[in-house]
């Protein structure tokens, strides 16, 4: 099973017949985990908003254990992740997309792992690739055919690095200076330890993150919530329009 993870600005999803909204407890929160049981012709997925339902949870207090525990007593095999990011790459304009194959953790402090040390054994992920490669390309497909159906064509860059930093605050000139020379493309504070949480449960993940700002330090003008709100609506319609797609591909 399908399932789609919505960052700021998907709080909701448009389009689908919604089933049922669901709520499972886990061991790793007091609170349930909220989620939408969606139909789409004869398919069906999950849909998570990472934020709650009123996109009131922060990204450092998220509980990324219990989302993705949820999703797995769901019988999710499958994620394809939302994601609102800064731009540190020139070339990856405010308004366009990504879909990135690397990724550096800066976050800190948060739940990284189910393997807790009420375990027996120490257990070590591979996540040389941190992200699934077929759901990348499903995503990379689903972009094209959307593409190919409109007027106007949305630019989407197929690989890049994405930083995950703690937030909420956003980074320093200096801190986002010193990302580009680690090599990242891109820097958002929700992917992880969400890639690698789906990785230690065997659920392919993958991300599709949407440029809503320059990072700090890299243009003239302030980084404000305005701004960043009017370059998520304008994104929202083409990445809704992808999500579409992959569900009726799967
Ligand atoms: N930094 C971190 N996270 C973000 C940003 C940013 O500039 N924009 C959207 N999410």
């Amino acid at each position: 099973m399908l399932a789609i993870i919505g960052g700021t600005g998907l709080s909701e999803l448009q389009g689908f017949e919604q089933l049922e909204k669901v709520a499972i407890k886990t061991r790793y929160a007091h609170a349930k985990v909220r989620l939408v049981r969606f139909g789409s012709g004869d398919k069906e997925f999950i849909f998570l908003p990472r934020h709650g339902a009123d996109h009131k949870v922060p990204p450092h207090e998220i509980n990324y254990r219990a989302n993705i525990a949820a999703l797995s007593d769901l019988g999710v095999t499958e994620i394809v992740a939302v994601n609102a990011v800064g731009a540190i790459r020139g070339d990856f304009l405010p308004g366009s997309a990504a879909v990135p194959d690397q990724l550096i953790d800066y976050s800190h402090s948060r739940d990284v792992s189910f393997y807790d040390g009420k375990l027996k054994a120490v257990h070590h992920i591979d996540f040389t690739n941190p992200y699934s490669e077929s759901i990348r390309k499903r995503i990379l497909e689903a972009a094209k055919t959307v593409n190919s159906h409109s007027k106007t064509s949305y630019e989407v860059m197929n690989s890049g690095t994405y930083a995950c930093t703690q937030g909420p605050r956003l980074e320093t000139a200096a801190e986002i200076r010193r990302l580009a020379q680690d090599g990242c493309d891109m820097v958002g504070m929700t992917g992880m330890p969400e890639a690698s949480l789906a990785r230690e449960l065997e659920i392919e993940y993958a991300s599709l993150a949407l440029s809503v700002n320059w990072a700090a330090g890299l243009s003239e003008a302030p980084i404000t919530l305005e701004d960043i709100h009017l370059v998520l609506e304008g994104g929202m319609e083409f990445i809704s329009a992808v999500i579409i797609e992959i569900v009726q591909q799967s």
